[in-house]
């Protein structure tokens, strides 16, 4: 069986070709960091527009990659929850398309639960039930993954998401978009100590949650001053800046390393599977290999390439369609999610 895969929730449009072996024959990623990179963050209107212009020839590419011929696939699959409004609707009306000209099923995938199975391709084997972390440019949560089909989020970020923060101290600091892989560049020389931070519910024992919102307002405070607004007078040192993207850095990966323990500890789980854009920090997945090695956890984190937006994660759909799950071809785009 052929499954093509479409993913263009955010800034991306993706597509890959699977096999129900969750063998990857093609995966093809258009990213649209040129575009936003001057607005620092993404554009909706930007994206939505990118989407359409790109969608069709990186489905071209992903079959001729794949060598096959359109006709040859069994079904397609559609990230069409959680994302921008007009990027998803690219891609699930692009779905729907192929579905009714190639007489296939539809299949709708949850990006969140993607993130989460990105971890289950990576392993070879079955992850569930296991812990779940998806921290991404658009979300920050930690779900009990019973399997494929069961997701109950335990608690997420009450504003910010993790991968946000990261861009919008990134700009803060006047460094690149995304923010992420640059504030970690630039942390490597930085002391970690430096400044200190707030670590919102950490020590909230009861309590799975994040806030990355305070953090992002100290940092500014530490750059421009207590109260304070206007960056236009501010010039940072080097050694200024990576000390204090270390600092801000630490603070993130402490929440997220602190609250995945305490979602360890309430399931009962022993398993931590970890996925999107933000599990591409290096000094994150150092910390979370400590912690899974002292508590005696199994740590699975998605690789590198599997970590932000792809549509290989959207293999998620063969283990619905070999459930028998199929969508109907009046499926719509759930934007929102519900926290
Ligand atoms: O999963 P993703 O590609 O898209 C969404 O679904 O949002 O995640 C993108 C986010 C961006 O906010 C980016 O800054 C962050 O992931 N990111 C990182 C790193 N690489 C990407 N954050 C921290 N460290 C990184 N190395
Ligand atoms: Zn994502």
């Amino acid at each position: 069986m052929l499954l093509l895969a479409l993913e263009s929730t955010c800034d991306e449009t993706a597509a890959a070709v699977v096999n129900d072996r969750l063998e990857v024959l093609a995966s093809v990623v258009a990213s649209q960091d040129a575009l936003h990179e001057k607005y620092r963050g993404v554009v909706p209107e930007i994206a939505a527009r990118a989407h359409l212009e790109r969608i069709l020839p990186v489905i071209d590419q992903t079959i001729r990659q794949a060598g096959i011929a359109l006709t040859d696939l069994d079904a397609v699959a559609v990230a069409n929850t959680p994302g921008l409004a007009g990027s998803l609707l690219v891609g699930l009306v692009a779905a729907k398309s192929l579905c009714l000209a190639l007489d296939v099923p539809l299949v709708a995938v949850n990006h969140l639960h993607a993130h989460i199975y990105a971890c289950r391709l990576a392993a070879g084997k079955n992850v569930f039930p296991c812990v779940g972390l998806v921290i991404s440019g658009g979300h920050s949560s930690l779900y009990r993954c019973a399997s494929p089909f069961e997701f109950h989020l335990l608690g997420g970020t009450i504003d910010d998401a993790a991968g946000e923060a990261f861009d919008k101290v990134a700009s803060m600091l006047g460094l690149p978009y995304p923010g992420g892989p640059a504030i970690s560049r630039v942390a490597a020389a930085g002391n970690r100590r430096a400044h200190r931070l707030p670590r919102t519910f950490l020590n909230e024992r009861d309590r799975i949650a994040f806030s990355f919102s305070g953090l992002k307002t100290a940092v500014r405070y530490k750059i421009v001053g207590p109260g304070k607004q206007d960056f236009s007078q501010v010039q940072l040192s080097e050694q200024q800046v990576a000390d204090l993207a270390a600092s801000f850095q630490e603070a993130v990966v402490d929440c997220l390393v602190g609250k995945s323990l305490l979602a360890i500890e309430q399931t009962g789980l022993r398993r931590l599977c970890v996925g999107g854009g933000v599990a591409a920090n290096a000094r994150l997945r150092e910390r979370l290999e400590e912690a899974a090695r002292a508590n005696d956890v199994e740590l699975i984190i998605a690789p590198l390439a599997l970590c932000t937006d792809n549509a290989v994660m959207g293999a998620i759909a063969v283990e619905k369609l070999q459930a028998g799950h199929t969508d109907p071809l009046d499926l719509d785009i759930i934007p929102g999610m519900v926290r």
